[in-house]
């Protein structure tokens, strides 16, 4: 395969640094280069500099992409998605529109039911053909890796065909993805008065099964009132690693119950939302090392005002993380940049902290620190060409795509 050469980026943003996540001021260096070019050949990038030293490196057969007026950045890392689901949830908008709020349209029975409902009654071929779709949303909205959940299935053999599509959908589409399972999402409707029944079904079937097939990396929970509380948490979460899983895990998303605190007892490695978590669970997570993932696409959605405190995690040493949240319910948005968009103005970060937690912090929160995240020699040549001069305008121009060309491994999608 011939090289591939990319020259002339008015920013060529690298984000090179230390080989692990990125905490306090280190949130700020992004590692740009003006006037930056980068070579990859093999699906790999090779060398990353100043266009003239790059193209000293180019050959008779290098194909050259100019890049002339274009911010250059690795592709973005979402660390937290559920891809796989059939149907919407357009009724539940409509009613918050009306007033209704997502606790209570839970209650009813909507919500999180309607999705399982709709997720049992579709095959692997129909949820296949739903994921592929929105793979493309992601890599059109410049993501090129996405972690993504089950949990809209609820029951062994419905999980099992949720994580298969999400294993599908990495193979076959180039969007690369890092499973986890969140059987723990909800309790199904056939359980409501059998709690104690479907967390022995969790554990003494569907983690077995996960583990043997090796169909997640990590296990999460909704770990919240009226979903699985801290005990239940707690022995789902312990069960999960001893079958060799990782954990994250939703926690403090609409009450403060704790979780935080669990997370970091349990040296998770991530805690995500955190809209509710106080200066205790901010320090706990800080001295165990656990990774927050904020998450304000769904505070948004949800048309809520209270968003995570992530100046203060930032201030306290967190190698923060943002994600899209991408669900039919909460957070029905496949786009990093309205996240930036969002942190920018609803959590003071800067643009500089919002890239960085959605590249290469999102890459270690999921293990791939060595391959993506950023645009180093060795990785991978996953990096995508915007139209705009400067990183900072992914921020500020929001509802805008400023997408010109995403490349994964090399290969132009
Ligand atoms: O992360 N909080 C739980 N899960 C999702 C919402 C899922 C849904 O409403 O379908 C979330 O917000
Ligand atoms: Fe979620």
């Amino acid at each position: 395969m011939p090289s591939l050469a990319i020259l002339h980026a008015s920013q060529l943003v690298t984000l090179v640094g230390p080989a692990r996540a990125r905490y306090g001021k280190e949130l700020g260096g992004l590692g740009i280069i003006p006037d930056g070019g980068l070579l990859a050949a093999n699906g790999r990038i090779t060398h990353i500099g100043k266009t003239p030293e790059i193209e000293k490196l180019c050959q008779r057969d290098t194909e050259v992409v100019d890049a002339r007026g274009c911010a250059v950045l690795p592709g973005f890392v979402d660390a937290h998605t559920h891809l796989v689901f059939a149907g919407n949830r357009l009724e539940d908008f409509e009613s918050r529109a009306r007033g209704e709020t997502y606790e209570q349209i839970a209650k009813r029975g909507g919500g999180i039911q309607t999705t399982v409902q709709a997720t049992r009654a579709a095959s692997e071929e129909d949820l296949f053909a739903l994921a592929k779709g929105r793979a493309s949303w992601f890599l059109k909205n410049g993501t090129t890796t996405i972690e993504a959940k089950s949990g809209y299935g609820l029951t062994l053999k419905d999980e099992l065909k949720i994580l298969r599509v999400i294993r599908r959908v990495g193979t076959e589409t180039p969007l690369e993805t890092v499973p986890t399972f969140l059987g723990a999402h909800a309790f199904p409707a056939e359980f409501r008065e059998n709690h104690g029944g479907y967390i022995s079904l969790i554990i003494d079937k569907m983690l077995p099964a996960i583990g043997e097939e090796k169909l997640a990396e990590y296990c999460d929970i909704f770990c919240e009132q009226n979903y699985f509380d801290v005990d239940d948490s707690r022995r789902i979460l312990t069960a999960a690693k001893q079958h060799g899983l990782k954990l994250r895990m939703h926690v403090d998303q609409l009450t403060n119950s704790g979780g935080a605190t669990l997370a970091a007892d349990l040296a998770a490695i991530t805690a995500d939302h955190l809209e509710q978590t106080g200066a205790d669970g901010i320090s706990a997570l800080a001295k165990a090392g656990v990774q927050p993932v904020l998450l304000p696409g769904s505070v948004y959605a949800l048309g809520s005002k209270k968003y995570p405190k992530a100046r203060q995690m930032i201030d306290a040493g967190l190698a923060v993380a943002l994600a899209t949240d991408f669900n039919p319910g909460s957070s029905p948005s496949a786009s990093i940049p309205m996240m930036l968009s969002l942190a920018v103005t609803q959590m003071r970060m800067s643009p500089a902290e919002a890239i960085t937690a959605a590249t290469i912090n999102a890459a270690a929160s999921l293990g791939r620190i060595e391959s993506i995240g950023s645009l180093e020699a060795g990785k991978l040549a996953n990096f995508v060409i915007y139209n705009c001069d400067e990183y900072r305008e992914l921020a500020y121009w929001f509802g805008v795509s400023l997408v010109r060309d995403v490349f994964v491994r090399g290969k132009r999608t």
